[in-house]
């Protein structure tokens, strides 16, 4: 497996941030639309044909995204490489929902799923084009034959403004604070960083990348995928098409090559 000049891969960076930031990860999301967002992706799947209800979430952090599709009917799988962001996740979803720990560049063949994702950012955490071929290859290694893929990637925009700012969420008494670190005429293609305030003295780093849609679809390729839908969208969440410069998210959808 491909790694950064530290010897760490991808995992082991979002491990370790996630590990500190689970505490306090509701809070800095709390005002995410998750709900509204989920619809308009599952609407997206649909118009490719999705069919069963079986989901396999690969990095569900506290299971934001993951809840409203168990409230559906569906009948979730989940994983994530952070224990304490998993624990988070047990106590929303209860028993009805099977967890496990695990890494997305060593994904585990859970079973067959109807549908396979990787949302807000998970994506982001990988740290090269190799990193990223290998984890699409572990998630297509879970799709059912007539199975969909889908995962959203921060582009570049989102890079050259939020990963450039300061941003304060202030919550039940709670201050954490986001300062991003990226040049605001970041390359594409960057490893971005954030340093985030927990509490007083108490600092994490989120660590991204940056994918390029020919990256993207050179790993979905090289993963044995065929990437079916490109869309984009900006802060509002909604997804549209094509995909425009002035978007912070891409959303891929994909289903195993013939
Ligand atoms: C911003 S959170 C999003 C959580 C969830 N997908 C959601 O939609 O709310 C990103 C999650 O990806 C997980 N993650 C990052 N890299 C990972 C990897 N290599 N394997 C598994 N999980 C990973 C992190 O631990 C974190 O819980």
């Amino acid at each position: 497996m491909a790694v950064t000049a530290s010897g760490e891969t991808g995992g082991d960076w979002a491990q370790r941030t996630y590990e500190a930031m689970a505490p306090v990860y509701d809070d800095f999301t709390a005002h995410y639309e998750s709900e509204e967002w989920i619809a308009d992706l599952v609407k997206a799947l649909e118009r490719r044909g999705l069919r069963g209800k079986r989901l396999l979430d690969v990095g569900c952090g506290t299971g934001t995204s993951f809840l409203p599709m168990l409230k559906s009917g569906w009948e979730v799988t989940a994983c994530d490489i952070s224990a304490a962001m998993l624990e988070l996740a047990r106590e929303k979803a209860g028993d009805g929902v099977q967890l496990a720990l695990a890494d997305m560049l060593d994904l585990p063949e859970f079973g067959e799923f109807d549908l396979v994702w990787a949302l807000d950012d998970a994506i982001n955490y990988l740290l090269s084009p190799e990193e990223l071929q290998q984890a699409l290859a572990g998630m297509r290694a879970n799709l059912a034959p007539t199975g969909l893929l889908l995962f959203d990637v921060n582009e570049l925009q989102a890079y050259r403004t939020f990963f450039v700012e300061t941003t304060v969420v202030e919550r039940d008494g709670r201050r954490l604070v986001w300062r991003g670190t990226a040049p605001p005429d970041v390359a594409a293609g960057s490893i971005c960083e954030s340093k985030m305030e927990i509490a007083p003295g108490e600092v994490l780093t989120h660590r991204q990348r940056h994918f390029p849609e020919a990256e993207v679809l050179a790993a979905l390729g090289g993963a044995g995928l065929e990437c079916l839908d490109v869309y984009g969208h900006g802060l509002d969440g909604i997804p549209s098409q094509p995909l425009e410069p002035t978007h912070t998210k891409a959303i891929y959808i994909a289903r195993a090559a013939a």
